[in-house]
């Protein structure tokens, strides 16, 4: 029996309580999913920040810790944290992403605002370029990134990417190193963020990279809210350098009432609802990795701590 600690809070638990027990069971695994076991019973545990458990120490015989997130910026600092740490990959996540960065890139690509309310009674037509004559830019090309950036080709926008390593993704032109980043701000009509919270990524885009993008360049951000200095940000958008920022992720969430951010004509907030985990598709992701353990083969999704992600 592999006892398995289900430590992701009560929301989560309702979700996963039903599905995880089948996905293991079609993983031909026989397990206890709990939410009791006592640290030193315990083989696994699916994990989600939660301020129940924080302290890693007792579970010396637990043989992976898996996180139900894709952004593990809060756990991977956690120096009682010993064990292998694999993030979520989960093919629900990952389309919803596209789905949400196609429809925001669309909707700033076609200008879709000048119309969609009837905002003032005009007849000035002004027809959209096409896809193949814009260009937008990808930051971060893991999991997320990549898949966004391929669907963005898909549809003949011109895309470029950039991460850390250099990569290969079919009809996307990708970018590496800081050489790469400075060519792919300089092209990004629309700026897409899909970069982890990493002590290299914070605050990536400060006022000096902000000034790199051409005039009039849009920026999405559903990666993290700490990648943009807000304080830049809020100056390129009243500069007019950049025309407009559409923000899933901030530094605070929920955005506090009072920051700039609700208020300002130029940025569409959304309340952090860009993608999420599905507790179908990641249960079967988080069967698998137990799976894998338990027959000797490697984790998929490990996390680099001396990378951050
Ligand atoms: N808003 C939402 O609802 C939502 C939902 C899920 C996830 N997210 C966010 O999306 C992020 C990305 O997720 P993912 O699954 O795509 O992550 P991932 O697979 O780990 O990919 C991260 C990408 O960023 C690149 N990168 C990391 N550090 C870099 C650096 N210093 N310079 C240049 N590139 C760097 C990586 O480069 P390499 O390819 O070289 O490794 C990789 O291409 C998550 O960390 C999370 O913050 C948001």
């Amino acid at each position: 029996m592999i006892n398995i600690l289900f430590a992701a809070g009560e929301a989560r638990w309702e979700e996963y309580k039903h599905v995880l027990p089948k996905a293991l069971k079609a993983a031909g695994l026989t397990a206890d999913l709990s939410r009791d076991h006592a640290p030193q019973d315990t083989d696994y545990i699916v994990y989600a920040p939660n301020p129940a458990l924080k302290d890693f120490t007792p579970f010396t015989k637990t043989k992976a810790v898996l996180s139900l997130w894709a952004g593990v910026e809060t756990i991977v600092s956690n120096t009682t944290l010993t064990q292998p740490l694999t993030r979520m990959v989960d093919g629900g996540l990952t389309e919803g992403m596209v789905e949400w960065v196609v429809g925001h890139t669309l909707r700033h690509h076609l200008g879709m605002d000048a119309h969609i309310v009837n905002p003032k009674q005009a007849w000035t037509p002004k027809a959209p370029p096409l896809a193949r004559n814009r260009t937008v830019g990808v930051l971060g090309l893991g999991e997320l990134g990549a898949s966004c950036a391929s669907a963005l080709a898909a549809l003949n926008f011109n895309v470029v990417g950039w991460s850390r390593s250099a990569r290969d993704i079919p009809n996307v032109m990708c970018q590496s190193g800081s050489e790469g980043l400075e060519a792919t701000l300089a092209v990004a009509e629309i700026l897409i963020l899909l970069l982890p919270l990493t002590t290299a990524t914070e605050n990536l885009l400060n006022e000096q990279r902000l000034a790199q993008l051409p005039k009039g360049a849009v920026i999405i951000n559903p990666g993290r809210g700490q990648l943009i200095d807000d304080d830049a940000l809020l100056d390129a958008l009243n500069e007019d350098h950049v025309a407009h920022a559409t923000l899933d992720v901030f530094r605070m969430e929920p955005l506090p009432w009072d920051h700039a951010f609700w208020k300002h004509p130029k940025v569409t907030v959304t309340p952090h609802i860009a993608s999420e985990t599905r507790a179908d598709t990641a249960s079967e992701a988080v069967a698998e990795n137990i799976r894998r353990a338990e027959t000797g083969a490697p984790l998929l999704n490990l996390v680099d701590r001396s990378a951050g992600y």
